[in-house]
């Protein structure tokens, strides 16, 4: 068995030039599946609000809803490294970031992830001195979607650029151990991501990071529904699942008593 995946297996990893994949998971049967397959980073992130909860995006998922699913994966004991997303407004003072990181460490979760830069070095600064790993998020920030009405592509102008990468490099002198950029033109992820050791994870931001992530269930084709532009799902789960059923439900009824 390969050892278990920590942060600074993570981080190692970029120093290596070796390129980290990593998955989305709200459950134990899809976080015993991504470790089979030997994903290395695995995120409980709020997209559960989505894609499980049904919702219509991530600000409504609460802290009670994350620690339900992070115990869930948990529970699978994976090899990679487990981490949760810390829920719309669960962090807007130093003492609610920390109190809400320790929860779900509680449940299980072996680092936090919060979106936002230069505004959130306090609660980051805190976290990490609490002893919990922080991944930040930079760039399309879907708990700022009401707000922003709509999920758009950052960086296109040069000052988004600049405040871009200095937040980058702001999340990492704090002690960020992985930034995910979300929707960031795909130069200026390439252009952070040579600017920074630690390791960025890109979302619809081009080629240029360290690594990518997904929400599993648009990579397997499982909320066809609505699916980002910028994925192209390498399996129809939603497909195989009703086909499977139809003809269960066919025999079932096709039979005599
Ligand atoms: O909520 C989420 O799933 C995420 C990732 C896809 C980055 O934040």
């Amino acid at each position: 068995m390969s050892p278990k995946v920590t942060p600074e297996t993570v981080r190692a990893m970029k120093a290596r030039g070796e390129r980290i994949a990593a998955l989305t998971a709200y459950d134990f049967p899809m976080v015993k599946l991504l470790d089979e397959a030997g994903i290395p980073f695995l995120l409980v992130g709020d997209s559960l609000g989505m894609v499980v909860l049904g919702y219509s995006d991530t600000t409504h998922v609460t802290m009670a809803e994350m620690e339900h699913h992070v115990r869930a994966t948990a529970r699978a004991k994976p090899n990679a490294l487990l981490g949760a997303d810390m829920p719309y407004q669960s962090y807007e003072s130093v003492a609610e970031a920390t109190a809400n990181a320790k929860r779900l460490v509680g449940a299980g979760a072996e680092f936090v992830k919060l979106e936002g830069g230069q505004e959130m070095l306090p609660q980051i600064r805190a976290i990490i001195s609490g002893g919990i790993p922080v991944c930040g998020h930079l760039g399309m920030l879907p708990q700022s979607v009401l707000k922003e009405g709509g999920y758009h592509v950052k960086g296109k102008q040069a000052a988004e650029q600049q405040r871009l990468i200095e937040d980058a490099k702001l999340l990492a002198d704090a002690g960020a151990f992985a930034i995910v950029l979300e929707l960031v033109a795909p130069p200026v992820a390439r252009e952070i991501s040579g600017k920074i050791a630690v390791p960025t994870i890109g979302i619809g931001s081009g080629d240029g990071c360290d690594g990518e992530i997904l929400v599993t269930h648009d990579l397997v084709g499982l909320f066809p529904w609505f699916r980002p532009r910028f994925v192209t799902p390498l399996s129809d789960c939603a497909t195989e699942i009703k086909s499977a059923v139809v003809k269960w439900k066919n025999a079932v009824t096709a039979k005599k008593n």
